[in-house]
Formats: C-alpha cells, structure tokens, sequence
C-alpha cells in the first residue's frame, strides 16, 4: 500500500521546478501523506521555555494560534512566554504558507490559511474520549466550523528537541472507508442544519457534506474492531522533519511523539487539479446525489 511521497528538500527558500510542484499536488490529491524529511521549521534557542505541557490550561490538549489575529488559545502562561510564544507561532505561520505556496503553487488562489497549533503533550497514554482520541484511524471534519467542500490540507512539524520521532498510522484510501460505514450512517434530517446553526453549535451551515464526513469520523473512531483489523501501515516522522496532507481524506492516527507544530489550510475545491479524487466528489458519487 502507498501512503507516502518523499520530496527530498533541502534548506532554502528559492522557487522549486515544476517537477517538484507537480510530485507534490499529484501525491496530495491521490491521497499520500507529502513528507519532506530534511526540511524543518527552525526553532531558536529563545523558543526553548515552550517546551513544557505546562503551558496548557487544563481543559486543552494544544495551544492554538490564529495567524490572522494573532491570538492564543488553550494557554495559562505568564506574559512573557505568551509573547514569546506568539513569536514563535507567527513565525510557523509564516514558514507553513511559504512552504505551501512553494511546493503547491497551484493552491495560491482560494487558500485560507486557518488556525495552527503547537502540541506540547505527549500522546501516548493520553486520556481522551473515543470521538477526540486521535490514536484511532479517522478523517478530519469539523463539528462546529463546516468546511462547506473546502479541502482540509494540513503541515505538521516534528520539533522534538530530544530527537524523538512522530508516529502516524495511516489506514486504508478514502473511497474504501466511505463504502465500508456509509451504509450505516443515516441521510440528514431536513432543517437540523438550520436548528445548528440557530442554537450556535455550528458557526456557519452545516452542508450535508460537512454532516457525513462527521459522521464518517465518528464511525470508523467508534469501531473497535475496525480499528483493530483494518490494513494500515505506521510511518514515523523523525525529529526536524515537514510532512503535508490532505486530512479530510488521508486515514491517519497520530499514536505517539512530543511537540508538533501544525498549520491548517482551507483549499477551495475549484483549485484542485482532480476534483474527483475529492472527498466531496467521492461521497455524491457514493450517495447519488448533490451534497452542497
Ligand atoms: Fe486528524
């Protein structure tokens, strides 16, 4: 099973051939994880008091960053390290969108660049319900913020200041995991994305797409046996290393490793090269019927 392109990248941030760009978008879209291995977002020696679980209020598994006002979430911290903090966060924002924009020029127009996240606890051994357990094979979805078709592409980060690795699981493609649990999932009711909406459990329309790539997380995170079973293959991110994905469509659980940075983008579909290899296109071909 392929689950991985490996674009060889070094340090630099000059434009790349259009070799490179096109490795990159066609591994994206087909559902691979693009993983750089000798590219990595530079921490300084002044980042070095981040690196504590303790910069987390409690009721937080991340610290989240929203490069567009420049504010923190998740932190109980002092004011110093909240500003050193949202140093280092602006500057991942920044380092991500360049690397994006490098690799995947094809995505310039239509990018929304969403909240990042800094991941200071170590995942193993983490208390969690099942629906947050992120050691459980799923696909991204957003309950209360709707992508509305908008592809969910997403840059991680291994900064691990011991060296140690990152590891995934990455299951099987998208198109086997809709087949083998829509049958289970239930057509939305009319008017409840309205009811959503109105009650302020979603932030904007819940579609019926953005209904059943919920409900297709909640399934394959709620089925032990699935979980168990299905074939999947474990990669491991190493320290100092850049890896990109498509979330809403790669199979993926993140099952240990300390410390990650991660940048999430919204991709408007109109800029993908194979609309059809969507997750959108996928599910209305599967259903039968229009989902936006
Ligand atoms: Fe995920």
């Amino acid at each position: 099973m392929k689950t991985t392109e490996v674009i060889d990248l070094g340090p630099g941030t000059e434009a790349l051939s259009q070799d490179v760009c096109d490795r990159t978008i066609e591994a994206l879209e087909a559902g691979y994880v693009v993983f750089l291995p000798r590219y990595g977002f530079p921490v300084t020696d002044s980042d070095k008091p981040l690196f504590s679980p303790s910069l987390l209020n409690k009721d937080s598994k991340n610290v989240s960053y929203n490069p567009a006002t420049r504010k923190l979430g998740g932190i109980t911290t002092s004011q110093e390290t909240t500003a050193l903090l949202q140093g280092m966060m602006q500057r991942f924002a920044d380092f991500a969108r360049q690397l994006l924009m490098r690799v995947s020029p094809d995505y310039r127009n239509g990018l929304n660049q969403a909240r990042a996240s800094f991941r200071p606890v170590e995942i193993e051994g983490r208390a969690s319900s099942w629906r947050k357990d992120d050691t459980r094979l799923h696909v991204d979805a957003f309950p209360s913020s709707p992508t509305q078709g908008k592809r969910i592409l997403r840059l991680f980060c291994n900064i691990n200041p011991d060296g140690r690795g990152r590891i995934w699981r990455i299951g099987e493609p998208f198109e086997q995991v809709a087949k083998r649990f829509l049958s289970s999932i239930k057509p939305p009711v009319p008017f409840s994305a309205t009811l959503l909406q109105l009650f302020g459990i979603t932030k904007s329309r819940q579609t019926p797409y953005d209904y059943y790539m919920l409900r297709l997380h909640d399934a394959m995170k709620a089925d032990e046996r699935y979980q168990a079973e299905v074939e999947k293959i474990e990669l491991d991110f190493p320290a100092g290393s850049t890896w990109l994905v498509f979330a809403d469509q790669v199979s993926h659980a993140a099952i240990r490793g300390q410390y990650q940075l991660e940048q999430t983008f919204l991709i408007d579909l109109e800029q993908l090269r194979h609309k059809d290899q969507s997750p959108l296109r996928t599910l209305e071909r599967l259903v039968g019927q229009k989902l936006i």
